[in-house]
């Protein structure tokens, strides 16, 4: 793709950012903007009639909108950064490709395959760049397995076992998350960031086979274990824990020689036991600060939301498109969920 076709001369400019959808997720990514040098925060589009102040109470003095298209008639934006509830993606997607603007979308891409192709197909007849938040392929614990994985200095990797859990998401606006319709639960919603790491780190599993437990019409809870020739993997899924309980994203790794744990409730988080040796932590490289922004220094806490929007504009700015979490990658990991569903559903294995 030529620099003309892009048109995107941002060296030397400010990239201006929209975020539609101002709610969790949103107002993380505009928090992420701030914080990184040559990106400008434009406009938000949200529905919920607080919206306005909610922007000036964080310090966001941008134009809002009702809609991106309202928004875009007014307002110069170069990338649409989509934070909706996931029954609106693809719709977005659509809208912000045919006005030329480059996309960031949260994770999942979709909720059917049919609606993420047809958002995938637009996004490539116009040529516009898109990242999907599967953010667990930025997260600085999981790359710094990766790379160990890489090294071999632990020998071949033999088993992988991951696990995401927490208490019900009661922060949604109008509970949407709970709503089977519009996020085919945690299966889909929450657990799809581990079987997306695992497609990254070892490709497509040749199966699926999921046991759960469903609420709602939506499986809360999911237990699959992924079909490979020389590695047993196992990933867990689930938000039907008690309100008190929290959030712990966790693995553990196996190799012929060694064992990397990481547990997000723990102090340090990662480990390494090597051959003969004690587990000790394993230092791993957290997110730089590029600039001071609204952050007040600090934004290791911002963790892989950071690395995953520095990696996108990082890219934008020299006029590539992103080759992690693109929008094809996270159609696969959206299939590979939609056949664990479909198997704890049957209860059988599913083959991919
Ligand atoms: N990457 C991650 O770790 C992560 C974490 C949480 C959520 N997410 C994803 O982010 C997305 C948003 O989730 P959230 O937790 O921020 O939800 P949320 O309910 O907190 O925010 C959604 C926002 O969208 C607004 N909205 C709803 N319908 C709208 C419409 N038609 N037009 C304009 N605005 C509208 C709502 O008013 C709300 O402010 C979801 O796809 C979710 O899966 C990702």
């Amino acid at each position: 793709m030529s620099e003309a076709a892009w048109g995107l001369h941002h060296a030397v400019m400010n990239i201006r950012t929209a975020i539609v959808g101002f709610g969790f997720m949103g107002q993380m990514h505009a928090r992420v903007c701030q914080a990184l040098p040559g990106v400008e925060l434009v406009g938000i589009v949200d529905t919920f009639p607080g919206v306005e102040g909610r922007a000036v109470e964080l310090g966001f003095k941008t134009a809002v909108a009702p809609s991106l298209s309202v928004l875009l008639e007014t307002v110069d934006v170069d990338v649409v950064d989509i934070c909706l509830p996931t029954d609106l993606h693809s719709a977005v997607i659509i809208t912000a490709a045919r006005a030329g603007k480059h996309i960031f979308c949260e994770k999942p891409l979709a909720l059917e395959l049919a609606d993420a192709e047809e958002a995938l197909l637009e996004v490539e007849r116009k040529g516009v760049a898109l990242q999907v938040g599967q953010c667990i392929r930025f997260w600085p614990e999981y790359q710094a397995l990766e790379r160990f994985v890489k090294s071999g200095q632990g020998g071949k990797l033999v088993s992988l076992s991951l696990q995401r859990r927490a208490s019900r998401p009661a922060y949604s606006r109008d509970n949407w998350l709970h709503e089977a319709k519009r996020s085919k639960g945690a299966a889909l919603d929450l657990h799809i960031h581990d079987t997306d790491y695992i497609l990254h780190l070892l490709g497509r599993p040749k199966a699926v086979h999921s046991v759960g437990h469903q609420e709602k019409g939506a499986w809360s809870h999911l237990f699959t274990q992924y079909l490979f020739d020389d590695i047993a993997v196992t990933a867990e899924g689930g938000w039907d824990l008690p309100a008190q309980w929290g959030f712990q994203m966790a693995f553990q790794a196996v190799f012929e020689n060694a064992a990397v744990d990481f547990d997000s409730l723990s102090s340090p988080t990662l480990h390494l036991t090597l051959g003969e040796t004690k587990r000790e932590p394993l230092p791993f490289e957290k997110p730089q600060l590029a600039s001071a922004g609204a952050t007040g220094g600090n934004i290791s806490d911002l963790g892989g939301y950071y690395n995953e929007l520095a990696y996108f504009y990082e890219q934008l700015r020299q006029n590539r498109k992103p080759e992690i979490a693109t929008g094809r990658q996270a159609l696969e990991s959206l299939r590979t969920v939609l056949a664990e569903i479909q198997s704890a559903t049957e209860g059988r294995s599913i083959s991919l």
